[in-house]
């Protein structure tokens, strides 16, 4: 009898592919990062983004993704202030204040790097309090999930985390409607890792060999969401608070998490905002 998610359970060259995947996609983030400033549009970001993939003969896997509302347009999300997830680049100009999620994910020789990291723009003094909170916020939430996680762990062990720093610290919204994914020759594939504990989450477990992410998505105020009519991508909070977000890849060892998508120059485990 073939367990489930045995499908999903990767050999030890596999799991090198989906290393060198998230390798590339980290130092993809890395490229972009110093151009995250204001001024910036959100279109130039992509069109970094985009050329540095094709360049290293790799194909940015947002560019025609296929959603309910038809192919996403371009190479990456950058997702501002109130946005979610999922904002369209395009002709809006970064300024000092805003906070802004870059998503990017790769496909390297097939295998996908997924990750994001939400920036705050211009200096110290421009941002609001709330702006660093929610930054804070969902990057803890990111870190504590990855430490609690163990082989073999309920994924509801994610949720229970988050959910328990949240509401101790901050009182912010949990985003539940969107969720992490397992990933590996697919960009979203089962199983789900919800933000928030969910009756499959209970059954669900992360056993060595299993790849995912784990990307909390914070607001100001309600969880409660809404897509752009106009664009069907958009998600953005109900009430027109912010919304923060972190994401890595990470793949499950006999030995523990461990991250595929840390990169050189950006916030470690512990940074303060
Ligand atoms: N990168 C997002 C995630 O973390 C998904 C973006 S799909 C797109 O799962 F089509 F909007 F690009
Ligand atoms: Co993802
Ligand atoms: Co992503």
């Amino acid at each position: 009898m073939i367990r489930r998610n045995a499908r999903i359970r990767l050999t030890e060259a596999d799991r090198d592919m989906m290393r060198a995947a998230g390798r590339f996609n980290a130092e993809l983030l890395d490229v972009v990062r110093p151009s995250v400033k204001p001024g910036v549009t959100t279109e130039q970001l992509d069109k970094i983004v985009h050329d540095y993939t094709l360049d290293h003969g790799h194909i940015p896997a947002c560019l025609g993704y296929a959603g309910d509302a038809g192919a996403f347009p371009k190479s990456c999300c950058v997702s501002v202030n109130d946005v979610i997830c999922h904002g369209i680049p395009g002709p809006y100009e970064l300024k000092p204040g805003d906070i802004a999620n870059v998503d990017l994910t790769t496909i390297v020789d097939g295998w996908h790097g997924d990750q994001s990291e939400t920036f705050l723009i211009g200096e110290s003094s421009d941002i609001s309090q709330e702006a660093r909170e929610v930054t804070q916020c969902a990057f803890d939430c990111l870190y504590l999930a990855i430490e609690a996680i163990t082989p073999g762990c309920r994924i509801s062990v994610i949720g229970e985390t988050i959910v328990d720093y949240v509401q101790r610290n901050y009182g912010f919204g949990i985003v539940d409607k969107y969720v992490g994914h397992g990933i590996g020759t697919k960009f979203h594939q089962r199983p789900n890792i919800p933000h928030v504990p969910s009756a499959q989450s209970h059954r669900d477990r992360l056993h060595p060999g299993m790849c995912f992410t784990i990307e909390p998505m914070i607001n100001g105020g309600t969880a409660r969401s809404l897509v752009d009519q106009r664009d069907g991508w958009t998600v953005r909070t109900r009430d027109g608070r912010l919304s923060a977000q972190f994401e890595h890849t990470i793949l499950m060892t006999e030995d523990g998490p461990e991250i595929l998508t840390t990169t050189q120059d950006g916030p470690q485990s512990g940074f303060q905002f």
